[in-house]
């Protein structure tokens, strides 16, 4: 997939500022700082269209990225972020619950673990109430450059086996650093989207 065109369309924190295009939607989960904005930016080739920030909390909104009038790259705000304030960390569930469960054109959910670390308890949680509604997934193994190549395999594992994934599973290490695993997501991604349309 040939991204040349992007337009961040819509920021909001409410349904009334979703696109009413009906174009399909493949959105981004995962907790703060974990690469959601960076992945983004990655994928588009755009070094910062989406904020990044070395601070947890970056994203507090729902940006909808219009790519090639094609479809939208759906970057979330982040889940566990410790230091927000509590009336922040109660709009949260009810903000992400309410795209995520009223949004048929959202077609794929691409979830982000840090491949350093065991999925958190937070994770987990996420994790299992998307299983539940069936949502169709993706997993991304983020900051893949921040450990050792030889080390890759048994982080691959520890992630895989907490999330109970099967063979079937699509599960991609990538870094928004030396943009491995990009052209790989690009492409399950458009085989979602050809399948859809
Ligand atoms: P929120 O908006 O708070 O939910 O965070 P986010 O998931 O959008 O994270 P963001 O993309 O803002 O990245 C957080 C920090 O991690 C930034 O300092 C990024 O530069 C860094 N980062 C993201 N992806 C990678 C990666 O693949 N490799 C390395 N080395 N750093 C990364
Ligand atoms: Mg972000």
């Amino acid at each position: 997939m040939k991204i040349n065109n992007v337009n961040l369309e819509s920021v909001t924190v409410t349904p009334s500022g979703y696109p009413e295009s009906g174009l399909p939607e493949i959105a981004f989960v995962g907790r703060s700082n974990v690469g959601k904005s960076s992945l983004i930016n990655a994928l588009i080739g755009r070094k910062s269209l989406a904020r990044v920030s070395k601070q947890p909390g970056k994203t507090r909104t729902i940006n909808f990225y219009n790519i090639e009038d094609m479809l939208y790259f759906v970057d979330l705000p982040g889940y566990g972020y410790a230091r927000a304030s509590k009336v922040e960390q109660a709009k949260w569930g009810p903000m992400i619950e309410s795209y995520l469960k009223k949004r048929p054109q959202l077609k794929c959910i691409v979830q982000l673990i840090d491949i350093r670390h065991p999925p958190s308890a937070l994770d987990m949680q996420m994790h299992e109430w998307l299983r539940h509604y069936d949502f169709q997934m993706i997993f991304v193994l983020t900051k893949m450059d921040k450990i050792n190549r030889s080390q890759i395999p048994k982080h691959v594992k520890v992630i895989r086996t907490a999330l109970n994934l099967g063979t079937g599973d699509v599960f991609l290490p990538f870094s928004s650093e030396t943009k491995q695993g990009r052209d790989e997501l690009l492409e399950v991604i458009q085989k979602i989207i050809e399948v859809e349309n």
